[in-house]
């Protein structure tokens, strides 16, 4: 595995500091992503502060940069793999096998095998034919049973395609787990994706304790709780709501004496607000009605939708307009309906029409803050066009706690220009 490189922050510098820096140095063929391991490292402390009782496995689908993986191996985080690549890249990280959830319902035979091989254990389940082929792959392993429960108030609901119904198969499949002699040892759920109803948990939580009853009654003892993912982690989105409503549903249904471990796998919320992306303007247009007068400004950028802008979440902030030319001073404050465009020749690489902005020229920059999430684990290079090459920083202090390892450049390092 590649060396990550770290850009040290010293003492008195921010990542604020690197944006004004890349800036200055004038605008980029490529764009950049500028991702901050110190918001990773606040959002851990404060994911333990806010939920003490709930154990973080970080769904490394949302973003899999070696610097945040890394970082979260340090910090004792566990992990939700959904395939084998991501079960070995994350023990190539020195996660330890007992760290890791297979957490995907619909693994084929030889994913199940590797997970038998490394030492992963704990994998999920939602039918039948799973539970089959886990019987014959892995018959030692510890089985978490998904079941379906769905936020009214998710951008991406997972529903429809996994977990099952928690009144009338989960019983079901709990008894065919108990005839085929498998451990099933705890109930999961993931509420959705982009989730905005933090209550939506304490209805989910209490439908997993009526699930543990029943597991007794047939002869289980349910020792774990998994809630899944769907918690925000835009800056301006804090969990404390979500933490409420969840302590008080354990509080209620599953007391500290009742000794249910409880994780969680969170995504969005480690890594959204980790990344800022900065992207410059390099086409324009003008679009003109009949009579002459200007419609709409067409911008096209060097990031778009197939680039490492997220499908399901379209951009409603504007981003920071920074003029690409630093010797025109713009005392600009008119603004006009605009459309920013991803590079590509397709039509539907569109990142936000009608958004009124002041009127841009080649080369300025665009930064866009939130861009962690997804974005790069769904980045493509189609048309020949580049991924943000990414940039790491951490602060000195965050450094040293960690002692992530030894690959580092200390102050603002100059980046490569782009000829225009
Ligand atoms: C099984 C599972 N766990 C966790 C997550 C992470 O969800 P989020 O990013 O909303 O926290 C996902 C996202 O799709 C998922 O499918």
């Amino acid at each position: 595995m590649r060396k990550i490189r770290y850009n040290l922050l010293e003492d008195g510098t921010s990542v604020q500091d690197v944006i004004d820096s890349v800036v200055a140095r004038g605008p980029l063929d490529d764009p950049i992503h500028i991702l901050d391991l110190d918001d990773v490292v606040r959002k851990h402390r404060n994911w333990r502060q806010q939920l003490p009782r709930v154990d973080p496995f970080y769904a490394v689908k949302c973003n899999d940069d070696p610097a945040i993986l890394r970082t979260l191996v340090a910090l004792g985080a566990g992990f939700d793999c959904a395939s084998k690549g991501e079960i070995e890249r994350m023990l190539k990280l020195g996660a330890d096998p007992s760290r890791i959830i297979f957490a995907h319902t619909a693994k084929s035979m030889d994913s199940i095998a590797y997970a038998k091989r490394c030492g992963v254990d704990l994998m999920t389940f939602d039918g039948e034919v799973e539970l089959e082929k886990i019987k014959q792959m892995h018959a030692d392993s510890s089985l978490v049973l998904r079941i379906r429960y769905d936020s009214p108030d998710a951008q991406i609901s997972l529903g429809k395609k996994f977990g099952c119904d928690p009144e009338h198969e989960a019983p079901q499949l709990l008894g065919y787990a108990k005839s085929l002699g498998l451990s099933v040892v705890g109930i999961s759920f993931h509420i959705g994706s982009g989730n905005n109803d933090s209550g939506c948990f304490y209805g989910a939580i209490k439908c997993v304790r009526k699930l543990f009853e029943y597991a007794s009654d047939i002869g289980y003892d349910l020792r774990l709780l998994d809630i899944g993912g769907g918690f925000p982690g835009e800056h301006d989105k804090p969990i404390d709501a979500y933490a409420k409503t969840i302590n008080l549903a354990l509080q209620r249904f599953f007391p500290m004496k009742s000794n249910v471990r409880v994780i969680a796998e969170p995504g969005r919320y480690y890594v959204s607000s980790a990344v800022t992306l900065i992207a410059n303007v390099q086409s324009k247009r003008i679009i003109r009605n009949s009579q002459g007068s200007i419609t709409d400004f067409m911008y096209y950028l060097n990031d778009g939708l197939f680039g490492s802008f997220d499908w399901y979440f379209p951009r409603q902030n504007p981003p920071v307009i920074i003029p690409g030319n630093r010797q025109l001073v713009r005392s600009q404050t008119e603004r006009f309906p605009s459309t920013l465009w991803g590079p590509t020749c397709d039509s539907t690489d569109i990142i936000c029409s009608g958004m009124m902005l002041e009127e841009l020229q080649i080369g300025d920059f665009l930064v866009f803050d939130d861009m962690g999430a997804y974005g790069m684990t769904l980045a493509t290079n189609f048309n020949g066009f580049a991924k943000p090459r990414v940039f790491v920083y951490i602060s000195r202090t965050a450094w040293e706690q960690l002692k992530l390892d030894k690959c580092v450049r200390t102050g603002l390092k100059p980046l490569k220009r782009c000829v225009q």
